[in-house]
């Protein structure tokens, strides 16, 4: 059995994939050991209910060395000051991550199996060893458009994206959550006074979220009862990151050699765990409504398709009705009025599950395999 360090599994991302490694079973094929940070030779995690062993040390360089495989959420800045380490040390191991770091890079993969699996065989006989997940909001688009994607009929895509506080990191939910309580606290006798004027409650609500006080150290500015249309850092076109890497990170998971066009507006929103996106898909050719559902359901067995109708709609594809589960819902599909190569959809997924912790089970699934 393969030696798997397993890092950063204490964070939101670590913890998901913990816990569907441990529904899938995968320990019982591994022989796992759990690297911190800051609490090495402490007891580790107790994992289908038995302690595992003592914490190793993440920064020690000959203790990672010994791995076969090393999987880490630990994020961008671990990755920057051990993986050259590691590779320079001539280590041959294979290395899964979480982190943006080595997505572009080209002696890396970006995983997402049910998409590109062959893209990853490939690399796989290749002797390529570095692994990385996607960005969340690529990911989902691609498990909910794969069919579309690999049947050629895409010209270019417009998107608009409702994103979780939780791809932000877990400060930051909590922080949408204590804004949420401040702006109820404010008014919560209030609203069972049926002779309080709403516009009064309006106000007390936005003066709250005004407020110098108000909880907006992580985001800078209120989230809850309000959105906010950036996500990451500038880029000099004008695109923040999240918006560049649609393009950039699709098109390298596809390996496709004519660049599918992707761009739009990334925006947070008050959501905890799933991301949702808008999409203007500009179709390569006029094929009709019926053929396109055929397409996009069959091409994987997560994806399933909303009929666009009101009830179905509001019950099926929603955060709320999606958090927690590994389904991609895709919904509101219908030619626009621009035309018949104009399609609209609507996607939601958990940007915890197929968004990042799912892929880089599936890709320690593969590797135990080897
Ligand atoms: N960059 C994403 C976000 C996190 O901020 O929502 C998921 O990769």
């Amino acid at each position: 059995m393969k030696s798997v360090g397993i890092i950063g599994w204490r964070g939101m991302v670590g913890s998901v994939l913990l816990k569907r490694m441990q529904e899938e079973k995968d320990f019982s094929k591994i022989i796992p050991y759990f690297f911190s940070t800051s609490q090495s030779g402490q007891n580790g995690p107790i994992i289908n209910n038995t302690l595992s062993k003592n914490l190793k040390d993440a920064y020690n360089i000959n203790s990672l060395q010994e791995m076969d495989i090393i999987i880490t959420c630990q994020g961008s800045a671990y990755t920057e000051k051990i993986y050259p380490q590691l590779r320079n040390n001539n280590w041959k191991g294979y290395w899964i991550d979480a982190a943006s770091t080595l997505r572009m890079e080209n002696d890396s993969i970006i995983i997402l199996d049910p998409v590109n699996l062959n893209i990853i065989n490939n690399a796989l006989d290749k002797g390529i060893k570095t692994f990385v997940g996607g960005n969340c909001t690529v990911s989902l688009m691609l498990m909910a458009l794969g069919g579309l994607f690999s049947n050629n009929l895409i010209d270019w895509i417009s998107v608009s994206t409702y994103q979780a506080a939780s791809g932000a990191g877990s400060r930051y939910v909590v922080e949408l959550l204590k804004q949420m309580g401040c702006l109820y606290s404010v008014v919560a006798e209030k609203l069972s006074d049926q002779s309080c004027s709403i516009l009064d409650i309006e106000k007390k609500v936005t003066l709250e979220s005004h407020s110098k006080n108000f909880p907006s150290e992580n985001f800078s500015v209120p989230l809850a009862a309000s959105l906010i249309p950036w996500i990451d850092i500038e880029m000099k076109n004008g695109q923040s990151r999240e918006e560049w890497k649609g393009q950039a990170e699709t098109n390298k998971i596809l390996g496709l050699k004519k660049q599918v066009l992707i761009d739009g507006t990334c925006v947070r929103i008050s959501s905890i765990r799933c991301h949702s996106q808008s999409f203007l898909i500009k179709l390569n050719k006029d094929i009709s409504l019926e053929s396109i559902r055929k397409i996009i359901v069959n091409h994987n067995q997560w994806v399933n398709i909303i009929p666009n109708h009101m009830q179905e709609t509001l019950y099926n594809l929603t955060p709320s009705a999606v958090t927690g589960t590994l389904n991609i819902p895709i919904g509101r599909l219908r030619k626009l009025s621009m035309g018949n190569r104009y399609l609209s959809a609507f996607t939601v997924g958990d940007q915890l599950l197929w968004g990042a912790a799912e892929p880089l089970r599936r890709m320690l699934n593969l590797l135990i395999n080897i």
